[in-house]
């Protein structure tokens, strides 16, 4: 089944004939589960209308790069950053052209130029047009830094002709785009990942627990399928929807996490902590509710077992990756957590007031994330929990892959991804 649940795909729209399939293809975009944004050159506005679009899509069509007022709402630097992926369908020989020379005078092109995620172009135009020097030597130079192709394909074009030039089927490029996410770089691996915090019950009506929403893990797992792995989900209370493919297991505690995990740890390759785990809970848990009384009250607390550290003890085979998420110290404390615990990788993020930059962190959709392994580290900058997830996963099983069990104190080679990626800043 193509899916595209919860991915951001900005669709650009070029002056191109087949313009007027856009609106098929938001559709079917949005039928996939992915939201659309449609940028359209101005090219394109002598084929189909902005407000087309603005209705399939369901949200106002950007056009101009000049404009303030657009630029005040989501500009060309916020699209790129929100998109996890760019389609430009259909994309015009004069388009083609632009980007080869790295144009930004239209707003596509500067959000092209903007964006550190997966561009995809379907190319439609003439025959001739596609088969014309410059256009090759403009399809080379795009291909060459990682900007995808889609097509075209052969058949009948609206100029009457039959030939290569023609825009690949609706269908067919949801299905293309809805591969790029389904990496395959977990296929036949088994991943557990936990979630969400733990609940430690004072009584039958009270509990200690945190701010996490678990949305982070939850992308985790969905990241994880998309990768091919076969994803367990042990979660504790949240209010989200198991992803799809996934298998949860629901919890309260972290007695009952450690449990769960326990449980469903044969088979699993790869471990993901990013569950907020109570530190503390009551020595003694009441049976009736507690009775309001006048003055203080004390409840005495003892720890909790920590889930990581003792099932990476249990199973050192394991390859297994915490979560940090701190107040202060960040890089100090990441590193020394990756070593108390014994695991091969821990993804650092900064919570609280000193979190404002990355988004604030607990129930936002943004975050940030530092990686740490032994002989090296990566920063991962602000970007959606979904796009976080997909990268920490595609670090996750390059390293994996690279590391094969060489035991970590002899440390695992650093990998650098190729991506279609740029620095941040
Ligand atoms: O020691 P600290 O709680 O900061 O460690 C955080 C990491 O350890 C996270 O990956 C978290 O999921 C995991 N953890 C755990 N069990 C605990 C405490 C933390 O698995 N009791």
């Amino acid at each position: 089944m193509t899916t595209l649940t919860n991915k951001r795909i900005v669709l650009g729209v070029t002056g191109s004939i087949a313009a007027y399939k856009s609106a098929e293809l938001t559709r079917r975009l949005r039928d996939a589960g992915a939201d659309v944004r449609v940028v359209m050159t101005r090219g394109a506005e002598a084929f189909i209308t902005p407000l087309t679009l603005q209705a399939v899509s369901g949200h106002p069509v950007h056009r101009h790069l000049l404009d303030t007022e657009a630029e005040a709402g989501m500009g060309h630097i916020e699209l790129a950053r929100w998109a996890d992926a760019i389609l430009v369908a259909p994309c015009s020989a004069n388009f083609l052209a632009a980007l080869a020379a790295g144009r930004a005078d239209e707003l596509l092109g500067a959000v092209c130029l903007a964006g550190d995620v997966p561009l995809a172009l379907a190319p439609a135009m003439n025959g001739k047009m596609w088969q014309d020097k410059a256009t090759a030597d403009n399809i080379r130079l795009v291909s060459s830094r990682g900007i995808l192709l889609f097509g075209p394909d052969d058949g009948e074009q609206a100029c009457g002709e039959v030939g290569t030039g023609r825009m690949r089927e609706v269908d067919e490029l949801v299905t293309n785009l809805a591969d790029l996410f389904e990496t395959g770089s977990l296929t036949g691996k088994t991943v557990l990942v936990t979630a969400g915090p733990t609940r430690e019950a004072i009584d039958p009506v009270r509990f200690i627990s945190n701010h996490s929403s678990g949305k982070m893990g939850y992308a985790i797992a969905a990241a994880a399928v998309e990768a091919g792995a076969k994803v367990l989900l042990v979660s504790g209370p949240v209010s989200l929807p198991c992803p799809d493919r996934v298998t949860r297991i629901d919890v309260e505690s972290a007695e009952q996490m450690l449990a769960a995990v326990e449980a469903g740890m044969s088979g699993v390759d790869i471990l993901i902590a990013t569950a907020a785990v109570a530190d503390y809970r009551p020595v003694q848990v009441h049976a009736e509710k507690m009775k309001k009384q006048g003055g203080h009250l004390s409840l005495e607390l003892e720890p909790t077992p920590d889930i990581l550290a003792t099932i990476k003890a249990a199973h050192p085979k394991v390859f297994s990756v915490g979560f940090a998420a701190e107040t202060t110290q960040l890089e100090e404390y990441a590193q020394r957590k990756l070593v108390q615990k014994g695991i091969e990788m821990i993804a650092a993020n900064l919570v609280g007031p000193a979190a404002t930059e990355t988004g604030g962190t607990f129930g936002s959709d943004t975050n940030a994330l530092h990686l740490f392994w032994a002989n090296g580290n990566l920063r991962l900058p602000v970007a959606s929990k979904d796009k976080l997830a997909r990268l920490l996963i595609a670090h996750v099983a390059q390293y994996y892959s690279e590391y094969q069990f060489t035991p970590r104190v002899s440390g695992g080679k650093v990998v650098k991804l190729v991506e279609r990626t740029k620095p941040a800043g």
